[in-house]
């Protein structure tokens, strides 16, 4: 409802802001794109109403959006485009897998073409944004959490701090699923193992851990999570014979991540498509391009919103 609100209010706003800043003319607007889903519905049905009032106000379509097919085309705009034109994306050859990382999912998606999806895996539980959050509010970082955890990783490996690889180092998680035959993850269980490690390291130091161990146990979370993905994204990169690579979500803006997946790509000389800097978060740039390359149908009118749409 806090959301709903901040929307409300903010809404118009922005809309004022974007024409005076962009100098567009209203007339020249030919389509509007919102959210469909998923997310919170409160916050999506807002959006809505207010698009949909500004169609019927300037007389053009309104197009229901999947947030998750905005995080694949922002993988899709190129650079050079920002700023200028939009209308653009890369052209990629078909089928692709993109992986998608954020707050709320994991999923491996397999495309046929850009409009043509199909979720090949996913999250049993936790999302890996979700996971980096909740970790980052046992090491009383603040929200979100996925840069703060990303920063203590960073500053571990400028340190050279290594965790051993056996299990019975003192600071070794697990990397659950990383040897299932599926494209399913659950990350809930390393969420838990990071637990009860903080509450071992807390107990034997009467609940002082030093800035070097919290550094290490983000190193290792993340790079317990990186595995698990690269594993699966080599697999569903072999099952499905892909031919380009495709990585979105608000967790591709972390350092590791991208950095393993550009060597990932490069080891299975597969091109890489990742967001560029600014546009791996939420943004709605994504939903307008995703708007502008899909088709007006007349069925469209007077949708909902879906707080658990699927791709
Ligand atoms: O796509 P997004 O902006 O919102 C959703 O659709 O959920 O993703 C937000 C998620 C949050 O969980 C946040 O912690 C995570 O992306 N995130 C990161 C980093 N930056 C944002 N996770 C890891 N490393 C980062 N640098
Ligand atoms: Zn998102």
């Amino acid at each position: 409802m806090l959301a709903k609100r901040e929307h409300l209010k903010n809404l118009p706003i922005l809309y004022k802001k974007l024409i005076k800043e962009s100098g567009i003319e209203e007339s020249k607007i030919d389509r509007i794109a919102v959210t469909q889903g998923p997310g919170l519905e409160p916050a999506l049905w807002t959006g809505i109403v207010f698009a949909r009032e500004l169609s019927v106000k300037l007389s053009i379509p309104l197009l229901p959006m999947n947030h998750m097919e905005g995080h694949i085309v922002a993988s899709l705009i190129p650079d050079t485009s920002l700023g200028k034109e939009f209308k653009i994306l890369k052209t990629i050859d078909f089928p692709a897998i993109a992986l998608l990382i954020s707050g709320g999912h994991t999923e491996i998606v397999k495309i046929k073409a850009i409009g043509e999806y199909e979720i090949i895996g996913q999250t049993r539980d936790d999302a890996v944004g979700e996971a980096f959050d909740k970790v980052a509010r046992m090491l009383e970082l603040p929200y979100p959490g996925g840069p703060e955890i990303s920063k203590l990783a960073e500053d571990a490996r400028k340190d050279n701090i290594k965790i051993k690889k056996d299990s019975n180092s003192e600071i070794r998680l697990p990397r659950p699923m990383i040897h299932s035959k599926d494209l399913n993850f659950s990350f809930s269980g390393l969420k838990t193992a990071v637990l009860y490690l903080l509450k071992k390291l807390g107990n034997d130091l009467e609940n002082n851990i030093s800035l070097k161990q919290r550094r290490a146990v983000a190193l290792e979370f993340e790079e317990a999570v990186t595995e698990v993905l690269v594993s699966k994204i080599t697999l569903a990169l072999e099952l499905h014979e892909a031919k380009a690579l495709i990585i979105g979500g608000g967790v591709v803006a972390n350092i590791h991540i991208r950095k393993t997946f550009e060597k990932l790509a490069l080891d299975h000389s597969i091109p890489l498509y990742l967001p560029s800097s600014g546009l791996s978060g939420d943004n709605a740039l994504m939903i307008a391009l995703a708007g502008s390359k899909a088709t007006i149908k007349p069925s469209d009118e007077g949708f909902n919103a879906k707080g658990n749409l699927s791709l």
